[in-house]
């Protein structure tokens, strides 16, 4: 069968540094969770002015942003063909089942991805997702098919993507709040001569962009 992988690429998604662990916004939430703080996920909505002694600060806590393009993914009608990774800012890889059913309410995704962090691997008997001991690099090595990076400020088109399509393909989408990827990230996609796609100059949200590739993918294949 051909191969139709989504890696959400540097996700917001960690828990709370060391380096701000002591700041009161962030001892706030720990008491009022009755949780330690560095089992709690990083979320600007709540530790902002934490979050803004960090650095790459732009790109952290926002967690809401991988669990709307789960949702969009998990919901689609080619979940079932999909294979679905998340590659954290921290350059951690975390494989997601494709039968997952995640909660729709954001508080409790967020306290399942802290305890996929405490645990390693969700699931009873089957495995529902799960850190898998490996990097970027290693990973698209593994894979090995071509690879697509979705920028704005990339050379091909949507006609590229279509083509490529037809076979086995890695697409991968930012799930941060702002700027560019990641350097480390970006020598990565070198590295395995990924191909710049754009949706056109305009800046669309992670989300979109997902649901885009998630119609061209259905239209393509129709039979699914
Ligand atoms: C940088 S994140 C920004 C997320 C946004 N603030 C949100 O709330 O979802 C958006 C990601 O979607 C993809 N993207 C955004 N605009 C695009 C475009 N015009 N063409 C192709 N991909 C695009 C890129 O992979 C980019 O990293």
């Amino acid at each position: 069968m051909r191969r139709f992988i989504i890696i959400l690429l540097d996700a917001s998604l960690e828990r709370i540094p060391q380096s701000i662990s002591e700041h009161p916004a962030i001892l706030r939430d720990a008491k009022r969770r009755r949780k330690k703080p560095e089992k709690i996920l990083l979320d600007d909505s709540i530790h902002h002015s934490a979050i803004s002694h960090l650095s790459l600060k732009e790109k952290r806590g926002r967690p809401d942003i991988l669990h709307f393009c789960l949702i969009s993914a998990l919901d689609s009608r080619l979940s079932k063909n999909l294979e679905i990774y998340v590659h954290t800012i921290n350059d951690e890889i975390i494989w997601i089942n494709n039968k997952t059913r995640l909660p729709r309410n954001y508080n409790r995704f967020k306290g399942l991805m802290e305890d996929l962090f405490e645990r390693k691997v969700i699931g009873n008997g089957e495995e529902l997702m799960k850190f898998v001991n490996t990097n970027l690099d290693e990973l698209l090595s593994s894979i090995g098919c071509q690879t697509i990076l979705m920028n704005e400020h990339g050379k091909e088109s949507e006609d590229f993507l279509r083509k490529a399509m037809k076979n086995n393909i890695a697409i991968c989408i930012g799930a941060f709040p702002h700027g560019n990827f990641r350097e480390e990230t970006l020598e990565v996609m070198r590295k395995h001569n990924a191909i710049e796609v754009s949706l056109g100059r305009q800046n669309l949200t992670s989300n979109y962009v997902i649901n885009r590739i998630l119609c061209i993918y259905e239209e393509l294949h129709e039979r699914i």
